[in-house]
């Protein structure tokens, strides 16, 4: 018997069958830089680790709330208002097992059969299968050459099925941070169409240089009343496993998803949800560490990995996103999907091909490993071309 029609229109994630291949690699006692991670090696500070841990121990370990912990939804909506001046309240907060999970509610909250997401290409690997698994159509429009949004082809996509545009900034896989001129143009669009806006801001927190986060629902009233925005504990707090992200929303949205909820999963983990409280109780100097950390192996990655491939530099997230066409012609390969296959198996660095983002001809390098592992990847790498 064949499995459903929606599953089998599905992609596998293709940076985690990566992973697969190379945990299976690293097994066989093959020594593998794997530049293909979407996380930094550095610890959980141990603040969160002893939070949870006190909380497991004072047997917070039952069901609670769908939506999230009072405590924690206050906390967030304290944290947005203040970063970001919004006027949030906890009902507009609704906690989910990572932002990946967010965004398939959002999907299937907000989609009927046919309905169409404009999507900014490249784009993160999940959101067209979640569109696609919501029975909607994923619509992909191609950015500029720099990676910035392209708001006439945005306007261009626009039918009328259209029921969101996806925002993604800081930009995974480009390490793009859209800029706040372009931001209001969607905006603009959004009003003018009656559109949703899908804010994936994973990465707020994010930044090199002088580039700043805008969160899209902070740009007005309107902005905040069509904004979904999707937020997440694992980047910003190195806690990827615990599996905390979030939805900031109007009241009425999350009243549709936590009804949706409470039929899936219900709550998110408990004690996992006292370890995030704790990360936003923590001193902000923990995290400004991590970022001026990740933001030197920017400079390493991208002052080394420039010579070989011409690239945007990224001013967000922690990935490198080059071009790498001419190689793939020069070793007579057929596209980037073997090209990264080739380092894999040449240079024994795991990175991704572009494909996975909707963009072909590119590869994605992550810089969230040490400043040893990303010196040690390019010399492996320049050895092989
Ligand atoms: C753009 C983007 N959104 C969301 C996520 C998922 O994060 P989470 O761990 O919160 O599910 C990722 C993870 O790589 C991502 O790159």
């Amino acid at each position: 018997m064949k499995n459903s029609k929606r599953v089998n229109k599905i992609e596998p994630s293709k940076s985690i069958s990566l992973s697969a291949k190379i945990a299976e690699l690293k097994a066989l006692g093959v020594d593998i830089i794997g530049l293909n991670v979407g996380e930094p090696d550095f610890q959980t500070p141990s603040e969160i680790i002893q939070a949870t841990i006190k909380a497991l121990e004072e047997n917070k370990t039952r069901y609670s709330l769908v939506q999230g912990l009072n405590e924690l939804r206050t906390k967030i909506s304290c944290y947005l208002n203040e970063k970001y001046q919004l006027n949030s309240d906890k009902e507009n907060i609704f906690i989910g097992n990572g932002s990946k999970h967010i965004l398939y509610l959002i999907f299937q909250t907000l989609l009927d059969v046919g309905d169409e997401v404009i999507i900014p290409t490249p784009y993160w690997v999940t959101f067209p299968e979640s569109v696609k698994l919501a029975g909607g159509e994923p619509v992909f429009v191609e950015t500029n050459a720099n990676f910035q949004l392209n708001i006439e082809n945005i306007r261009k996509a626009i039918t009328k099925r259209t029921k969101a545009i996806l925002i993604n900034t800081p930009n995974n896989p480009t390490g793009a941070v859209y800029v706040k001129e372009d931001l209001l143009k969607v905006v603009e669009l959004a009003i003018e169409f009656d559109l949703k806006i899908i804010a994936d801001e994973a990465y707020e927190i994010l930044t090199y240089d002088n580039s700043d986060h805008i969160s899209i629902a902070s740009l007005s009233d309107e902005a905040f009343k069509l904004t979904l925005s999707v937020q997440s504990f694992s980047k910003s707090f190195c806690m990827t496993g615990f599996r905390i992200g979030y939805l900031c929303a109007e009241n009425d949205f999350i009243q549709d998803v936590n009804k949706l909820q409470g039929h899936l999963s219900g709550n998110n983990c408990t004690f996992s949800q006292y370890g995030a409280l704790a990360a936003l109780e923590m001193n902000p100097s923990i995290v400004k560490g991590m970022v001026n950390e990740l933001q030197q192996r920017r400079d390493l990655a991208y002052n080394l990995f420039n010579e070989l491939f011409p690239m945007e530099i990224p001013t967000g997230a922690f990935y490198l996103f080059p071009n790498v066409e001419d190689y793939i012609k020069k070793l007579k390969l057929k596209n980037c999907e073997e090209f990264a296959l080739y380092i894999l198996e040449k240079a024994n660095v795991a990175i991704l091909p572009g494909s996975a983002f909707g963009k072909h001809g590119h590869i994605r390098i992550s810089f969230a490993q040490s400043s040893e592992e990303i010196q040690e990847a390019y010399n492996r790498i320049k050895g092989v071309l």
